[in-house]
C-alpha cells in the first residue's frame, strides 16, 4: 500500500494455513506467521474477469494488434497480486515476461530505472554474437543505462552522470529501446508490466509515451497505477489522458472484493471456512481491500485485544491522510467516527467543517457517498495527530 507497507507485508507470503495448523505449538505457529510477515492468503482468490482480459489482451497482440493495459486501482486493492498471476501464467506457458517498478524516491532517482530494472539480466544464457545481434546498433547508448550490455564494462552501476545526454542522443537511445524490446518479441509471446506508476520519474514516463506510440510487435505492455494517489495535478495524469486518447490502449479496474472474495481470502489464513462473524468484521472494517483485510485479520489473529489498530496499519493510513489538506483530513475525522459511508447531504449539514472544496474532491470519488476505510469508533485520525 505503500513504502511502509512493503516492511509490513513484504509481498511474502505465509506457508499455507494448513500447513501453519500442523504444529501443536502456538508459539511455533506464531513464529512461522512472523517469518511469513503476513497473513497473505497463499491461494489466489477470485479475478477470473480480470484474468480473462488480460488474456484477451495478450492474444490480441499475438494477432498482431499491439496493445498497453493500464491496470488501476486503489493502494493495497491487488493490482500486484493480478498481474504477478498473469505473468506466471504467461511465463508456464513459455512466454516471456520483464517486470520493472517505478519506487518512490522523489528527487535522485535514476533516469529510465523502471526499464532497466525490467531489462537487467537480459545478458544472461547469451553468447556475445546472439547478445549484439539482439541489442543491435546502438549497443553503446543501450549501455550508458544498462551497462552490462558492454562487454568491457559489463560489472558498473549506471549512474546519473552516464544518463546526462542531448536532446538528439535522447532521442536514439529511445529508438534503442525500442529496437531491443522488438527485437525481444520476435523471440517468443512477451508481456511488458511496468508496476506503480503513480511514482514515474519525468523520464520513464517520456520513454513509455514513446514506446507504446510506436511497438508495432506482438508486445502487451501492462502498465499498473494507483488511482487514489493521483491528485488533480498529478504529473501521470496528463500521460493517461494522452493514452486514452489512443485505441491502442485500454485500461482494466481492480475493484476491491465482496463479502464472499474476503471469506475465501480469509480462508486461506485460517484453514477452512472462517467464522460468519469474523468475515463480516473483516470486510466491514476493510471495505474488500485486500490488504487491509490482511492487516486487519493479522490483528485478530495475534490477539490484538486492544481496540486501537496494529501500528504497521496505523502508519500506512495516517500517513496516507497526512498529505491531505486541512478541511479534507478534518472531514474525515466526521467520516471516521461513522461505522459506514456517510451521505455528502448528511455530512454537509453535520458540521462546518466540510467545505465546498473538501465535498468536491470528496464527490469525484464517489458521487453520492463518503467513507474512510477503517471506521473505528472509539479512534479517529484526531486522536493520534
Ligand atoms: N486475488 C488475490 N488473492 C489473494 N490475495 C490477494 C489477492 N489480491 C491481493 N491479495 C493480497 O492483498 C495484498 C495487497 O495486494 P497487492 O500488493 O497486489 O495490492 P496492490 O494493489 O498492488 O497495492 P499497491 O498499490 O500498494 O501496490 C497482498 O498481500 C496480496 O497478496
Ligand atoms: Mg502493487
Amino acid at each position: 500500500m505503500s513504502g511502509d507497507r512493503r516492511t509490513v507485508a513484504g509481498g511474502k507470503e505465509l506457508p499455507p494455513a494448513t500447513a501453519v495448523n500442523q504444529f501443536p505449538s502456538e508459539a511455533v505457529r506464531r513464529i512461522l506467521v512472523a517469518m511469513a510477515g503476513t497473513v497473505a492468503a497463499s491461494h489466489f482468490v477470485g479475478r477470473a474477469a480480470e484474468l480473462h482480459r488480460l488474456h484477451a489482451a495478450f492474444e490480441s497482440t499475438r494477432v498482431g494488434d499491439p496493445v498497453t493495459l493500464c491496470v488501476a486501482g486503489e493502494a493495497g486493492v491487488g493490482k500486484t497480486r493480478l498481474v504477478t498471476r498473469f505473468a506466471d501464467q504467461i511465463r508456464q506457458a513459455g512466454g516471456l515476461v520483464l517486470i520493472g517498478g517505478c519506487i518512490e524516491l522523489g528527487e535522485g532517482s535514476l533516469p529510465y530505472s523502471p526499464l532497466i530494472q525490467a531489462l537487467r539480466g537480459l545478458s544472461r544464457g547469451l553468447d556475445s554474437a546472439d547478445l549484439a545481434d539482439l541489442v543491435g546498433p546502438d549497443r553503446a547508448l543501450l549501455a550508458r543505462v544498462l551497462p552490462e550490455l558492454d562487454p568491457a564494462d559489463g560489472a558498473a552501476e549506471p549512474n546519473s552522470a552516464s544518463m546526462i545526454m542531448s536532446a538528439s542522443s535522447q532521442g536514439r537511445l529511445f529508438e534503442a529501446f525500442l529496437g531491443l524490446l522488438e527485437r525481444l518479441a520476435e523471440r517468443s509471446p512477451m508481456v511488458l508490466v511496468i508496476e506503480d506508476l503513480h511514482w514515474a520519474d519525468r523520464s520513464t514516463l517520456d520513454l513509455l509515451t514513446f514506446l507504446v506510440r510506436n511497438l508495432r510487435v506482438a508486445l502487451l505492455v501492462i502498465l499498473t497505477y494507483r488511482t487514489d494517489d493521483l491528485h488533480r495535478r498529478h504529473p501521470v495524469r496528463p500521460f493517461l489522458a494522452e493514452l486514452d486518447r489512443s485505441e491502442r490502449v485500454d485500461r482494466l479496474d481492480v475493484d476491491r472484493f465482496d463479502r464472499d472474495e474476503i471469506a475465501q481470502l480469509l480462508q486461506g489464513s485460517v484453514g477452512g471456512s472462517p467464522a460468519a462473524d469474523l468475515v463480516e468484521q473483516i470486510f466491514r472494517r476493510s471495505g474488500g481491500n485486500a490488504f487491509l483485510a490482511e492487516e486487519l485479520f493479522a490483528a485478530v489473529r495475534e490477539r490484538n485485544a486492544s481496540p486501537n489498530l496494529p501500528p504497521s496499519l496505523e502508519n500506512v493510513l495516517l500517513s496516507r491522510v497526512q498529505v491531505l489538506p486541512e478541511d479534507t483530513q478534518a472531514t474525515l475525522h466526521i467520516v471516521a467516527a461513522a461505522s459506514g459511508p456517510v451521505e455528502h447531504q448528511l455530512l454537509a449539514r453535520s458540521a462546518t467543517f466540510p467545505s465546498p472544496n473538501c465535498l468536491l474532491r470528496c464527490a469525484a470519488r464517489s458521487p453520492t457517498r463518503c467513507s474512510f476505510p477503517i471506521p473505528t469508533p472509539r479512534r479517529t485520525p484526531s486522536d493520534t495527530r
